[in-house]
């Protein structure tokens, strides 16, 4: 199976994209490390969100886990970052991660969870696109590469651990129709966003 097959993504990112945000090295680790921080809280802040009357069993090990990893990549990337002569902004902007966010049933419940869980698995889930082709394109950087493609297999079972929590949550038929709602929405999304130095920016 090819790695393309096992992402469920709508919309398809051109090989060109790399190329892009790779011309400003610097701008896309700044990025990509504000990235790895925002998952890190959004799993601390999944962690007593826990659907009523108690958590699944396996919800508090998965939100610290996640939140682990992603701390362990902020560290690795903000690192690569100061080594070659960058600095972590104070502020940064995600407009992808916004729009999705907008997409949340709030005050729904175990709806609304479900949709948090959904949008966290559609951010690993274009990451790990996005790393992909990152790691093809940084051919003349090994320690770019090496990252890239550790990243890789790191999100993609962030991606498998947030679906899979989703499906424990509500019936297997509501969790998939509205997951398929979801990938509509996120391949529109990403194919909006204006193209630049980022992990989630456009083509
Ligand atoms: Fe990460
Ligand atoms: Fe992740």
């Amino acid at each position: 199976m090819t790695v393309e097959a096992q992402l469920p993504l709508r919309y398809v990112t051109p090989p060109a994209w790399a190329a892009v945000a790779l011309a400003r090295p610097l701008e896309l680790l700044n990025d990509h490390a504000h990235l790895e921080k925002k998952a890190a809280t959004n799993a601390l802040e999944l962690l007593n969100r826990w659907p009523e009357p108690r958590a699944p069993e396996n919800w508090v090990t998965a939100m610290t886990a996640v939140a682990r990893d992603e701390v362990e990549h902020l560290a690795t990337v903000s690192r690569l970052l100061a080594r070659r002569g960058g600095r972590l902004t104070r502020q940064h902007a995600n407009p992808y991660a916004s729009e999705l966010h907008k997409l949340v049933r709030k005050g729904r419940g175990k709806e609304e969870l479900i949709d948090r869980l959904m949008i966290s698995a559609l951010i690993e889930a274009r990451s790990c696109e996005r790393f992909k082709l990152l790691g093809e394109a940084v051919k003349d950087d090994a320690e770019l590469r090496k990252l890239y493609r550790g990243l890789w297999a790191s999100e993609h079972g962030h991606y498998r651990t947030f679906i899979q929590l989703a499906e424990q949550i509500l019936p297997q038929e509501v969790v998939s129709a509205r997951w398929d709602q979801m990938l509509d929405a996120e391949a529109t999304l990403i194919a909006r966003q204006a193209p630049g130095p980022r992990m989630h920016g456009g083509t």
